[in-house]
């Protein structure tokens, strides 16, 4: 198959840049996958909302910027967080313009939210489930456009590049170049070849790498993972960022997240004794960046050996707290817990993956005709931690660079030729699914148990360890065994499990996401770790 413009991934990101590329190029084929259906992304969960500056007569774009690099704690790169901070109100517009809808206050203005490490309301929202309604008026906005392809149950397995024509490609060839990628239908189970001329990296994140995560069962880095193979850039990936709040229920997965906003409104942290315990470790209390919050959780966990903390939200009124969030309202009650009553029991949850694939700041990576935005991206916005509603802003805002980086010049090329279909040569059907499902549930364990909030050099050392020797038994089934979603997730995210260890390991100091109680200082050096 060919296409001019291929996309992978369909969440914010991903149709976001589609949209605007058939819009532009309404003569080109635009082709956007997804490993299942449409709306299954990151994406449709996001809860809190966007962060943006909307009150001119309270807020500035200084103050947003200022919040941005306060959070990042030294690693953000200032041009690009004014960029995004300055562009943001119009790609919120522009998400209006397709029919999202916000909530407003009795007056008709948007009603503003509050999170952690925003000195302002600043969070344009829809109730708790922002997400989902971002996704809907994508998705529909998407649909007008004739030249719009969408592929579901297509799980893109590798990019093609120089390698696959037979040449060596290393980490310094100069012009790695992407032709398309290698697709699994999951419906026929057949692989695919999709040539592009230019192609969007928007796979999304990689929580499902622990144990607790508030992420969907689709985040499995398998974006990094393939940039990481294709001898791409990843940068910063030690910074996994812990939600503090996911709601405590063990066995179920992923967890069911409290929105920051519920802090941001009232709500109190409080530890076994009730005892509310923020102000011990910030002045900004229940509303610090959410590193501070997460570790001052784990600590409280530690100290009073349990698996979660209470979130208190007992002096909302009720109607107050079921308008804003119904979701978290029905899903407390529905595990019996009211939430006018009882303390919800919460603790920090794999979340977020700040480093990722390296852009500049045209979102080009370090392979030609390959973007990327989105969550998989590394664009500099982040440094060592993603200030709360970031996220869904910089892929707006990045998703529209991209499109302005690509020019007619682009499609002046011929698509690649001499590339080999996928070959299943000496492979078989799998014969033991549990030689999947448990090595899974192993990285998860390790990552969860040594890689998490706070890291030490030795538990780094026993994970990578034991990841090496997962990856090692994991290469010989992949070799042995036709490809399957689970079998290349998996492999995935144990490339994604090396990456963030590797990186921890390098980065030999304590800032933001990453503690390390062998090095508790920052250092001097202001460095991105680039893998
Ligand atoms: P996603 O929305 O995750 O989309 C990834 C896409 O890539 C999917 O379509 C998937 O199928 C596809 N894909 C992945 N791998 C493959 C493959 N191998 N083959 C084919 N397709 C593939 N951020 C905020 O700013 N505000 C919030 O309020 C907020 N709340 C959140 C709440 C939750 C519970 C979670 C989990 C995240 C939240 N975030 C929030 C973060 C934010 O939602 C995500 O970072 C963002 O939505 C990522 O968008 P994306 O387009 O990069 O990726
Ligand atoms: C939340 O609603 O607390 C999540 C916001 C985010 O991840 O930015």
């Amino acid at each position: 198959m060919k296409t001019d413009v291929l996309v992978i991934g369909s969440g914010i990101a991903g149709v976001s840049f589609a949209i605007k590329m058939a819009k532009k190029f309404p003569d080109k084929t635009i082709t956007i996958l997804t490993k299942t259906v449409a709306d299954e992304t990151n994406t449709k969960y996001a809860q809190g909302g966007v962060a943006g500056v909307w009150d001119a007569a309270t807020d500035s774009f200084e103050k947003h910027i200022e919040d941005t690099l306060v959070a990042g704690d030294g690693l953000c790169n200032t041009a690009i967080v004014k960029m995004v901070v300055e562009e943001g109100p119009e790609r919120i517009r522009e998400i209006i313009s397709y029919g999202a809808s916000f909530d407003t206050d009795t007056d008709g203005n948007y009603s503003l939210g509050k999170e952690g490490g925003h000195s302002e309301s600043r969070i344009l929202h829809h109730k708790d489930v922002t997400g989902k309604e971002l996704e809907r008026a994508l998705l529909h906005e998407m649909a007008k456009y004739a030249n719009i392809h969408l592929l579901h149950h297509c799980f893109v397995l590798d990019l093609i590049t120089q390698h696959h024509q037979g040449y060596l490609v290393t980490k310094s060839t100069p012009d790695i170049t992407c032709f398309g990628i290698y697709a699994l239908n999951t419906h026929t189970n057949k692989v695919e070849t999709i040539l592009s001329k230019i192609t969007l990296l928007a796979a999304g994140g990689c929580g499902q790498a622990y144990r607790t995560t508030t992420n969907p069962t689709i985040a499995t880095g398998d974006g990094v993972a393939m940039v990481y193979r294709a001898k791409g850039r990843i940068e910063n990936m030690e910074f996994i960022q812990f939600h503090p709040t996911a709601l405590y229920e063990p066995g179920v997965s992923p967890s069911f997240l409290i929105t920051e906003a519920v802090r941001g409104d009232g709500g109190i942290l409080r530890n076994k004794a009730g005892e509310a315990f923020m102000e011990k470790y910030d002045a900004r209390k229940d509303l610090a960046p959410r590193d501070i919050v997460a570790r001052a959780i784990d600590s409280e966990m530690k100290i009073a050996g349990t698996e979660f903390v209470y979130l208190d939200c007992t002096l909302f009124s009720v109607e107050k707290f079921v308008h804003h969030f119904p979701t978290i309202y029905e899903k407390c009650k529905s595990i019996g817990i009211d939430v006018s009553k009882h303390y919800i029991p919460v603790a920090p949850a794999a979340h977020y993956s700040c480093g990722g694939v390296k852009t500049n700041e045209n979102g080009q990576t370090s392979i030609l005709h390959l973007l990327a935005a989105g969550e998989v991206a590394s664009t500099g916005l982040h440094g060592a931690n993603r200030l709360a509603s970031n996220s869904l802003l910089e892929a707006m805002v990045f998703a529209h660079k991209c499109c302005d980086t690509v020019s007619e010049q682009d499609f002046v090329i011929d698509f690649a030729t001499g590339l080999p279909d996928w070959d299943t040569a000496g492979t078989t059907d799998p014969k033991e699914m549990i030689l999947i499902t448990q090595s899974l549930k192993e990285l998860q364990q390790i990552m969860s148990d040594y890689v998490g909030i706070v890291r030490t050099d030795v538990r780094l050392e026993r994970a990578m360890k034991r990841i090496d020797l997962l990856h090692a038994e994991t290469e010989l089934l992949y070799q042995a065994t036709k490809v399957s979603p689970q079998l290349c997730e998996l492999r995935n995210l144990i490339t994604v499990g090396y990456l963030i260890v590797k990186g921890a390991q390098f980065r030999q100091e304590s800032r933001g996401l990453h503690y390390n109680t062998d090095y508790p200082q920052k250092s001097n050096l202001l460095q991105n770790i680039i893998l």
